[in-house]
């Protein structure tokens, strides 16, 4: 029998849906945009790879968070490493294969060939590089490349992001018939900086898609296991359909909760949620994350989370009760932004929210108690004082 880890939703339908689209806006990109933990580059490496290569295409694949101060060079890394891939093949065999062969022996003699001709060498600068090895790697695959950026709103926060995007953008464009390229992005706020300011290079460059979440499919997989684990139960769709909207569509959150809540022989999904809330391991995890960041922000966290207007004045009222604090609104400015990027708060359509609602509840609900082994909120920081 599976286990809960191993239940995957794969969708080669959607993968080969870009692809198509794709192929009928040549030397425009595709940005897929959803929140956190959703799946976005599960899919990318699961479903979009493989389509891609079944396409005849050479996927690569770079993560644009992991090299945040030089994404040029992250994108430039990904295809040298597939250019080394295709020049010398993983495993002993391609090695040797690919070894240059300088002499032939001929009837006991022996024939020198020299060196094999090199090619040159990369430019060093990015932007040329970036250039040169997308059509390098294109022309030896002799095929087109999909080009797979993950987290690409990282681009709009890079030192020298204009002069990059313009590189990348003209590149993209110059090497349509070698090179695709798809785009994930994590935030709004940041795609909506990277894409659609007038001016930007990205301007209305490349296509925004709502990259749709898991739905039913992953669901009854959920409960089809969970029913071969306990013959005599059922988890009902409709309950699991509420409880997954509850938390953000995130699928390794709710296969946590099924898999605690088949520990427990649990069938009530909204009493799974809260018991999976409440649990000690849980707890801990949410109380060492607080840890992680000061008092201050511990505050406009839960001011967040109760659903409070963080620049209000009542909210900066509230915010003087902890000692040394002195807040004004560029303190609390900074400290949502700080926040943001470290990824507990995300901004959304309805505006700045706590990015994981099982966290948001988890806060107000210990907000009471002083949050963060006391170092951060106090009681009164759940009532506002008048304004
Ligand atoms: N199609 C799927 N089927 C089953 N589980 C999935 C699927 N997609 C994602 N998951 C689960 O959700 C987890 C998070 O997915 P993933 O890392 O792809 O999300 P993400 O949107 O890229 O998140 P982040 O914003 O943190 O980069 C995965 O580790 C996996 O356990
Ligand atoms: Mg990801």
């Amino acid at each position: 029998m599976k286990t809960f880890d191993e239940l995957e939703v794969r969708r080669p339908a959607l993968a080969r849906s870009y692809l198509a689209l794709l192929e009928a806006q040549p030397g425009r990109p595709l940005t897929l945009f959803a929140p956190r933990r959703v799946g976005k580059t599960f899919f990318l490496d699961h479903d979009m790879a493989p389509e891609a290569k079944a396409a005849g295409m050479l996927p690569v694949y770079a993560d644009l968070w992991l090299y945040k101060s030089a994404p040029l060079e992250a994108i430039n890394h990904a295809l040298e490493e597939a250019l080394d891939d295709l020049l010398v093949p993983s495993g002993n065999i391609g090695k040797i294969a690919k070894t240059p062969v300088t002499k032939i022996g001929v009837l006991g003699a022996s024939l020198d060939l020299g060196d094999a001709p090199q090619r040159r060498s990369l430019p060093e600068s990015s932007p040329l590089r970036l250039d040169a090895l997308v059509t390098r790697l294109a022309g030896q695959h002799r095929g087109k490349i999909l080009l797979m950026l993950d987290e690409v709103q990282a681009l709009a926060d890079s030192p020298d992001d204009a002069a990059m995007i313009a590189t990348l953008r003209a590149v993209l464009h110059k090497r349509r018939k070698s090179v695709n390229a798809i785009f994930t992005g994590s935030s709004q706020e940041g795609l909506a900086r990277l894409m659609n300011t007038v001016g930007a290079p990205m301007y209305q460059f490349a296509q925004i898609i709502d990259f749709p979440f898991l739905g039913d499919e992953f669901l009854r997989l959920l409960a089809e296991h969970f029913g071969q684990v306990h013959p005599d139960k059922k988890l009902e769709l409709a309950e699991l359909r509420n409880a997954f909207q509850k938390i953000g569509f995130k699928p390794a959150l709710m296969r946590d909760i099924v898999r605690a809540m088949s520990a427990e022989g649990l069938t009530d999904v909204q009493r799974g949620i809260e018991s999976y809330r409440t649990s000690g391991h849980q707890v801990a995890i949410w109380l060492a994350l607080l840890n992680s960041i000061d008092a201050f922000d511990q505050a406009v966290l839960v001011v967040i989370a109760q659903g409070q207007p963080p620049l209000s004045r009542a909210t900066l009222k509230v915010l003087e009760l902890i000692p040394g604090s002195k807040p004004t609104i560029a303190k609390v400015r900074s400290s949502i932004e700080k926040l943001k990027r470290n990824g507990m708060l995300s901004k959304t359509m309805v505006g700045t929210t706590i990015d994981d609602p099982l966290f948001a509840e988890f806060l107000v609900t210990h907000s009471q108690q002083g949050i963060g082994s006391g170092r951060g909120c106090t009681p009164s920081l759940t009532k506002h004082p008048p304004a």
